[in-house]
């Protein structure tokens, strides 16, 4: 795990929308995964700052997202196509059919969640997958406790979750305690990952991830074992690991080798 501390939820933001930048003017027909929720919203900001100043295209990209709620069509306000739309495809020159969300209102979820994987292959994988990482180990809507070989997948949401979601939804609004999510193999086969994660109600769940056993206690572990994750972090989520001096230094070398 490459493991990034910046000062804040800015400087987070800036690094992560170098990442993805690079990595699409490097292969401009990337596979992006990407993800929704408060964590990536600068990010795409600074994506369609990008975009607008001529620095990158997303013409040929192709993007699959994470999640969608069961039970909301894609126009609903809180539906995460509608969040992609709002956030970043209305903003940037990606074209439209070239975005997959998985399908709230399937009427058969199993068959569309296995063409959802297929989807994917046909598109021979995601190359860059952007995460967030929920506080209690959570990536995508894979909750604690999910097998870490799944696949694209009906969950239910703990709780937490709901809870912690609940901000997004009006008091008087349906909101949905069930999910479709890619599963954690399926987030596994993504060639490149990086997971943002800002704010001190992050911090334990960062260290149950980078510090804490594998385990699906805390789904997010499972990125040990990726060979090409990046976790950027600000200094609230990085409050409670324990090795820091050592990550910084690490990450000082590793960058002064980049500047060679
Ligand atoms: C949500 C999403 C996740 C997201 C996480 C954190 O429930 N399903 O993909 O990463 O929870 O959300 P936030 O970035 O808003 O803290």
């Amino acid at each position: 795990m490459r493991i990034v501390i910046l000062n804040n939820s800015d400087d987070v933001a800036a690094y992560g929308a170098q990442l993805i930048i690079r990595q699409i003017q490097t292969k401009p027909d990337s596979v992006l995964g990407l993800a929704t929720g408060s964590s990536p919203m600068k990010l795409y900001d600074k994506l369609v700052e990008a975009v607008a100043a001529g620095d990158v295209s997303l013409s040929q990209c192709v993007s699959f997202n994470l999640d969608e709620y069961v039970g909301l069509a894609p126009d609903h306000d809180q539906s995460y196509r509608s969040f992609m739309q709002k956030h970043l495809f209305e903003r940037v020159d990606i074209r439209i059919e070239n975005t997959h969300v998985p399908d709230g209102l399937a009427l058969d979820p199993e068959d569309m969640c296995a063409q959802y994987e297929q989807a994917i292959r046909d598109h021979h994988g995601i190359d860059f997958q952007l995460l967030g990482i929920g506080a209690n180990g959570h990536i995508g809507f894979n909750e604690p406790s999910s097998s870490l070989r799944s696949r694209t997948r009906i969950k239910t949401l703990t709780m937490q979750t709901v809870e912690d979601n609940a901000r997004f939804f009006r008091a008087d609004e349906f909101q949905p305690e069930l999910a479709i999510t890619m599963g954690i193999e399926t987030i596994m086969e993504s060639r490149q990952i990086m997971l943002l994660a800002t704010g001190e109600h992050k911090a334990a769940a960062v260290k149950a991830m980078i510090e804490g056993p594998v385990s699906a206690s805390c789904p997010a572990s499972i990125l040990q074992f990726h060979p090409k994750a990046t976790i950027v972090l600000d200094t609230a989520a990085a409050g409670q690991l324990e090795n820091t001096q050592f990550y910084q230094r690490v990450e000082q070398e590793a960058q002064k080798f980049e500047a060679k």
